[in-house]
């Protein structure tokens, strides 16, 4: 949550850093700020320039004053410590107007510090946990052994903060220096030619240099036109690798679509063979490298956790469904903000998945350590190369879905059904649960998967016009059996958090133990009921909601009409093996959410009070 940037190099760094809020804004969106200083020697002008809203509030008065100079932070909120206010927004300042700070996470001793500050004669003038940084740095900076050093100061505050933190720092007397810290939140650092970035994600400074660098655990950035400088805390300089970041900038560009979200789920075709390439052998299976285990290891395993957050959980859910049929294994998916305080039985031979597109969510995270420290074998599956979850895990698949900036997830819950079966797959295989010749043979299906999306995208107008028939409802159930459940879920989800509709998904056989009471003339009912074995007890389910007056609308496989039979309107879609289905099923339930925001008016890719990635707990 929250979007950071920083640059020093030649550019204007306003243009720079806006730019890369730009990219960022799906992190929160609750305000925008930006500090630029002019760059031309000790005691230029910090110019600040912050207001709640979106960025696109702070760009319309940056249109009346343009700030001038090549260094520069910026900052866009999720707001936790006061409302989304203009005097909350970041960057925030000390009380000599001399240091700007922005930070992403949250300092939970502030409230001791703020009283520390005070009767130190500080004057607070945010509601922020923020603003203690800025007010402890002044202190530092002008006394003390970190007199004058504006990193060593950082490195000295960064001691006595609790919490979570990304804090990125400019001085008025250090026209060549910005200084970053990192505690359990992402940064990364962007390598260029004369000029360098730090960021929240490589988004932030995509469009300048492919080359970056992870910041670890309790690190202080340096970074200067000329180069970067990583120490730990106690001022020792740490050596680190760079990576080339491959994804195309176009990528994090909206390509003419008019949001994200649309763009992105028409790329899913691409993203699922990504997901797929290059992880097959000549002989049609499978080999996962990245899994880094010992083939004795995989056979030892006796129980499977997943946990994710989110629609990230609903990918864990279809994941239980391949990983107990294929491998008979026990699967227990859970939401990582429970499960690790449950204190879960775990040990050697417990596997933990854990999905997250971020890589950076608070209680996955979270789960992952905790999973560590009991000794399970934790893999990430993530899209995001180099993330907190990844690094901290045993092992990390890669769900190579490419960036994703709407907040609502959609190619990347693909790509990490996806994995999951890749998961199922793998393991089957190297366990021996299923011969050789039926791993070949679900691969090849998957391997279809991608041509039958690309032709389901085709047959989209049909769900637009039902998303406008449905703009104006304020209740909508979604049914599903088996696979169809968790997509029923994941349905009922983006619903919610796009359309603001009162939107429930159900296992279709458990309605009658109360949800049915919902249903009333003319309610909507979406059914997830591709062809399946199940799917007579859930037609049976259909009914029994038509009759109390359910308007239905049925998800139903190329030329099954036992399903319309039951339908008010019919979404077809093409033909698979029955286990694989989500991968179908998720398309129309995507652009009919995104459809009804959009008709009623809404902001598809930033949906009211969320953020993309959510790293406070
Ligand atoms: C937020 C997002 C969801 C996402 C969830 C988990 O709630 O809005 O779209 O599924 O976080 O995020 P992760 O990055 O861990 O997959």
């Amino acid at each position: 949550m929250c979007g950071i940037v920083g640059y020093v190099g030649s550019k204007q760094a306003l243009e720079v850093v806006v730019d890369g809020l730009r990219r960022l804004e799906y992190r929160g969106y609750d305000s925008a700020g930006v500090a630029v200083l002019d760059g031309t020697g000790p005691g230029a002008a910090l110019q600040v320039e912050r207001k709640a809203g979106k960025l696109a509030n702070l760009e319309k008065v940056l249109v009346e004053r343009e700030l001038r100079g090549t260094l520069g932070i910026g900052h866009t909120r999720w707001a936790t410590h006061g409302p989304p206010t203009d005097a909350n927004a970041h960057p925030h300042l000390d009380c000599a107007g001399a240091v700007a700070v922005v930070h992403n996470g949250t300092i939970e001793n502030y409230e001791e510090l703020v009283a520390g500050l005070e009767a130190r004669g500080h004057e607070r003038r945010s509601d922020t946990d923020t603003e203690v940084v800025s007010h402890l740095l002044e202190e530092r900076y002008a006394t003390g052994p970190t007199a004058g050093d504006l990193a060593a100061s950082l490195r000295s505050v960064c001691r006595d903060l609790q919490g979570s933190f990304v804090l990125v720092v400019a001085h008025r007397d250090e026209p060549d220096l910005v200084v970053a810290a990192r505690r359990n939140l992402p940064l990364v650092i962007g390598l260029g030619d004369g000029e360098n970035f730090v960021g929240s994600d490589v988004t932030a400074f995509i469009a300048h240099t492919r080359e970056a660098r992870a910041v670890e655990q309790d690190q202080v950035v340096e970074v200067r036109r000329d180069g970067v400088v990583v120490t730990d805390l106690d001022g020792l300089v740490v050596e680190g690798s760079s990576y080339h970041v491959d994804w195309d900038t176009d990528a994090a560009e909206k390509g003419g679509y008019d949001f994200f979200m649309l763009k992105e789920i028409d790329e899913q075709p691409g993203a699922v063979r990504d997901t797929l390439g290059g992880r097959l052998t000549p002989e049609g299976l499978l080999h996962l490298d990245e899994l880094s285990m010992s083939d004795e290891d995989v056979r030892g395993i006796e129980q499977v956790f997943i946990v994710a957050c989110g629609s990230a959980y609903h990918s864990g859910l279809v994941g239980k469904y391949a990983i107990e049929r294929w491998c008979r294994l026990p699967v227990q998916v859970e939401m990582a903000s429970e499960f690790r305080y449950r204190d879960p039985v775990l040990g050697r031979t417990t596997l933990v998945i854990a999905v997250s597109q971020s890589g950076e969510t608070a209680d996955t995270l979270e789960a992952v350590r905790h999973a560590r420290a009991q000794k399970a074998w934790v893999l990430a599956v993530t899209n995001t190369v180099g993330s907190t979850i990844s690094r901290e895990s045993d092992a990390a698949l890669y769900t190579r879905g490419g960036p994703e900036v709407a907040v609502a997830s959609t190619k990347a819950v693909m790509t990490q059904i996806t994995a999951m079966y890749l998961v199922g797959l793998y393991l089957a295989q190297l366990r021996g649960t299923r011969d050789p010749d039926e791993v070949r043979a679900h691969l090849r299906d998957l391997q279809e998967i991608p041509e039958l999306i690309a032709e389901l995208l085709t047959r989209m107008d049909a769900v637009r016009e039902l998303a406008h028939e449905l703009k104006d409802e304020q209740r909508v159930l979604f049914l599903g059996r088996h696979v169809g459940y968790p997509l029923a879920l994941e349905g009922a989800l983006k619903l919610k958090e796009l359309a603001y509709v009162s939107a429930e998904g159900f296992p279709a056989g458990e309605i009658k133990h109360g949800p049915i009471a919902l249903v009333e003339q003319g309610t909507p009912v979406v059914v997830i009921a591709p062809r399946h074995a199940l799917q007579a007890k859930l037609l049976n389910n259909v009914q029994e909601v038509r009759a109390r007056g359910a308007r239905t609308i049925v998800l139903a496989t190329d030329g099954d009409e036992s399903a319309a039979a039951y339908a008010e309107h019919v979404v077809r879609l093409p033909d698979t093996k029955s286990l694989l289905t989500p991968l179908l099923t998720l398309v129309p339930l995507q652009v009919l959410s995104a459809e009804i925001a959009r008709a009623r008016g809404l902001d598809v890719d930033q949906p009211r009070n969320l953020a993309k990635s959510v790293t406070v707990e």
